[in-house]
């Protein structure tokens, strides 16, 4: 029971072309067009992230991975026994994601669509990225993490515990901010949920991150959005927990996306710990 890692993040977006902009010139990422979307491709896999035109910005839907039937029957039965409605994925939806089956469900913590799947059409030939970047740090640690404001952090993360299959990596608390960071593989956080606040509602994305190969991709990515008048919104800096060095901009959609180098993973002794700040150093938010 439980998933793997995360798959795919499905996005409705209302400035579809400055969101090429981000995703091409500054991610360099494939694009795949197709009725109006457009897939983006980042490794082997078909796609990760899919934006759809839309009259307003959100998630569509998290795509998260299992890697055999026997484990996406065994989460579905487990959501099943809480009640909630679990809806098996019809050939379209299969055919549109580029997987062999998914079952999708409202996450009743986040309110967000969240879809489970496994079997992801992958290929051989190599990610033709549109600017000269090593590429993404993915494969069975997933496509990165993504971050969510809720209202009830402790079921929220008992909830992702207990019938999502992830334990807690740690957890940090600083000024009026309180996050729980969770892992479903080697990497160090798939997912982290914060108290809600104000200006951060619950069900709202906070950011998605992805990871580079190298350190020069996300510098070289720094200095794109620099040119290219992206809003920074936290500098250049180190996690204190999973060590990553990365930055934080602001997508046309509102939310962040952070970009990332060297996170650290989770090895077997690993030990749970509460960190009173979120960076080493640098991270600081623009403006403050
Ligand atoms: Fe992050």
């Amino acid at each position: 029971m439980g998933v793997d890692s995360l798959g795919y993040v499905a996005l409705n977006v209302s400035k579809i072309g400055e969101w090429s902009v981000l995703m091409e010139q500054v991610f360099g990422m494939e694009p795949r067009p197709r009725d109006g979307a457009i897939d983006y491709r980042l490794d082997s896999y078909h796609h990760r992230f899919s934006l759809y035109p839309s009259d307003h910005d959100g998630v569509a839907a998290v795509g998260w991975e299992v890697g055999s039937t026997a484990k996406l029957e065994a989460t579905v039965a487990a959501l099943r026994t809480r009640q909630i409605e679990v809806t098996p994925g019809s050939a379209e939806l299969c055919a549109e994601r580029k997987v062999k089956q998914l079952y999708s469900f409202i996450c009743p913590m986040i309110g967000t669509r969240n879809e489970i799947y496994y079997g992801p059409l992958t290929t051989n030939t190599a990610f033709t990225p549109r600017r000269g970047i090593s590429g993404y740090k993915t494969g069975t640690l997933g496509l990165g993490h993504v971050v969510f404001w809720v209202a009830d952090l402790a079921a929220s993360v008992k909830f992702y515990e207990d019938v999502m299959g992830f334990n807690i990596s740690d957890y940090i608390a600083w000024d009026d901010n309180d996050a729980v960071f969770m892992h479903c593989n080697p990497r160090h956080h798939t997912l982290a949920l914060m108290k809600e606040g104000p200006g951060a509602p619950a069900g709202a994305l906070m950011h998605i991150m992805v990871e580079a190969q190298t350190a020069d991709d996300v510098g070289y990515g720094y200095d794109l959005v620099r040119d290219l008048g992206i809003p920074v919104m936290i500098e250049p800096g180190k996690h204190s927990n999973d060590h990553t060095q990365s930055f934080y901009l602001q997508t046309p959609s509102g939310f962040w996306m952070e970009y990332g180098f060297g996170g650290r993973e989770i090895g077997p002794d690993w030990q749970v710990t509460n960190y009173d700040a979120p960076m080493l150093w640098g991270h600081r938010f623009v403006g403050g």
